[in-house]
């Protein structure tokens, strides 16, 4: 496999308005990301993916683009913007922006001129349709609710928005829309960007027509899943993108990709793949329904195995999954994939060596390596996120109770993860001195980095010392490189595998449950093995097998003169 300059890295994900507020206003900005980059520095972090900061009403976090190239006042400046990858890279630490460009916002110059004369030069740049015997073109239902068609004010027109109706969607099938997404790539990557997030990007191909497809809910749409199976044609556009942007900058691209078709992987991240890697969301969505929030199930730990199996196994010889147990969208991943008795320390650092020793680059999201968790939610007022206040409609609608409605919202909602950033035991938690845009989970003060960096059994501590095994010039190749092959794989309560390269193999060993298991593995006893990295007392290898303590996990080197 050809070696890439960010095959070796661990990245951080910053949620931008809740990461750190330099000015007290409430809402984290550049300045304050600028003044903790010694922070992520500290870490061992060496590429940063900083959500939206772009110019935007916020209809969506910053997910709907006023202005590409503009920041948006409440983030800071352009000169700001400046600063911090002036700042980084000092630090060589890599920046990676969030790339939006399915949909822009409905406040962007180029739709409102669209929506003056829908059938002019920029009413191409979106998708303008008008009622066909009185009904809507297609019966395609919204990501956040509702069909996607919204209609232009004081006109008979319709335009298209797969997500929030101030979020209309840019079509792809206009070349002059497709160079003006490409000059501002350019234009970011020219200023000395190592790359981008690149968000909901499977949605830029819609199927041939506008059709009606089976409606799935009562509601008589359809989800775009369904929708999105059907459209053919993507790699087209996405070649030219990075032939035409990426490429020329050796960039790296982190896809948002869900529901590639089968057989298309290589086509996304291999060598020769539109992204340099794509995020593994195969856990994400175990257990999902097209039903909404309501009807989901939580993955258990044993469904988070075979997940992970399944998706190691997938991408062997292919490319590098981005890993991830959390992200701005999902709600904390100790608080999602641990069961109740083992959400403490040591279930975390279980969670955080399991996901972060596989094959691919890890994503740590903020907060994560503190071991955040979920918040508790009492009431909508206290809930943001325009996606959780759609799912609560859906749980009322299909009959649940107020209360119930909550309790699907808690398991679920995108806030768990926007809280902000837990930096200290004072007020707001060291967030800012103002008052927080968010409100900040209570448990700040037994959680929070100021106490986690003094303590040398501390989640933060934990994370450290994986992303120091991922550099170490002995055997960080092998963690890099090495196959994954997975061991007792149908014991349950046990997750275990080798990561594998020539002459050296690396055993990552959980277990799952509270009761003491003993690990039969050939080639493991005492002598042959080198304790690397465990969350328990002390790891015993014997004759006997390894043994693990409940919620024990170990990383073995295996000494190669002995395989
Ligand atoms: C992606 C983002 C999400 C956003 C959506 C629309 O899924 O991660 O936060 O709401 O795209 O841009
Ligand atoms: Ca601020």
């Amino acid at each position: 496999m050809k070696k890439e300059w960010w095959h070796g890295k661990t990245a951080y994900q910053i949620y931008p308005k809740s990461f750190y507020d330099s000015n007290d206003d409430g809402i984290g900005d550049l300045p304050g990301i600028i003044q903790k980059l010694d922070y992520l520095k500290e870490l061992g972090i060496d590429l940063i993916w900083i959500s939206p900061v772009y110019l935007s009403p916020c209809a969506d976090q910053g997910y709907d683009i006023a202005d590409y190239y503009q920041i948006d006042p409440i983030f800071g400046t352009m000169e700001d913007m400046d600063r911090l990858l002036e700042e980084a890279k000092k630090r060589e630490i890599g920046v990676l922006m969030d790339l939006v460009i399915n949909h822009c916002s409905d406040e962007h110059p180029w739709f409102k001129k669209a929506c003056a004369d829908p059938e002019g030069e920029y009413g191409k740049y979106f998708y303008f349709q008008k009622k066909r015997d009185g009904r809507l073109p297609c019966n395609w239902r919204s990501y956040f609710g509702g069909p996607v068609w919204e209609p232009v004010p004081g006109s008979d027109w319709y335009y298209l928005h797969v997500f929030h109706k101030k979020q209309p969607d840019l079509n792809w099938e206009n070349p002059v829309l497709r160079e003006r997404i490409y000059d501002m790539i350019n234009w970011w990557l020219d200023k000395g960007l190592s790359g981008f997030r690149i968000d909901a990007i499977i949605n830029i191909k819609k199927p041939q027509m506008f059709r009606d497809y089976p409606a799935d809910r009562e509601d008589g749409l359809c989800d775009m899943g369904t929708v999105l199976a059907d459209a053919s044609g993507i790699g087209g556009f996405l070649r030219e993108m990075r032939d035409r942007t990426f490429r020329p900058h050796k960039a790296f691209t982190v896809g948002e990709v869900f529901n590639a078709k089968d057989g298309e992987l290589a086509d996304f991240a291999g060598e020769d793949g539109y992204f340099s890697s794509i995020f593994d969301f195969r856990q994400t969505v175990e257990g999902k329904s097209v039903d909404g929030w309501y009807a989901a199930r939580i993955p258990t730990l044993e469904d988070y195995k075979r997940c992970c199996f399944e998706s190691q196994r997938e991408m062997e010889g292919i490319g590098f999954y981005s890993n991830i147990i959390e992200n701005h969208d999902e709600p904390r991943g100790v608080s999602y994939y641990l069961p109740v008795e083992a959400r403490n320390t040591k279930g975390k650092k279980l969670l955080a060596a399991l996901y972060f020793m596989l094959k691919g680059l890890p994503f740590i999201y903020q907060g994560q390596e503190l071991g955040m968790e979920n918040m508790v939610y009492t009431s909508m007022d206290e809930v943001d996120d325009i996606s959780s206040r759609d799912e609560y409609q859906v749980c009322l609608d299909a009959g649940l109770s107020d209360a119930e409605a909550m309790a699907v919202v808690n398991r679920f909602s995108r806030d768990h993860a926007r809280t902000p950033f837990q930096w200290s035991g004072e007020r707001n938690a060291g967030f800012t001195k103002g008052v927080p845009w968010l409100k900040v989970n209570e448990n700040y003060r037994e959680i929070n980095l100021e106490q986690q960096r003094k303590d040398p059994g501390s989640v933060f501590t934990f994370y450290q010392k994986l992303i120091r095994l991922r550099k170490d010039p002995e055997f960080g190749e092998t963690i890099v490189y090495g196959r994954t092959e997975p061991v007792l794989e149908t014991e349950s309560g046990i997750m275990a595998y080798f990561r594998e390269s020539e002459g050296q193999r690396i055993l990552v060993a959980g277990n799952l449950g509270q009761e003491e298991r003993i690990l039969e593995i050939d080639g493991a006893d005492g002598e042959a093995c080198r304790i690397l990295l465990s969350n328990g007392e002390n790891v015993k290898v014997s004759e006997r097998g390894i043994v693990l303590e409940g919620l024990q996990v170990v990383i073995l080197l295996f000494i190669a003169d002995r395989m």
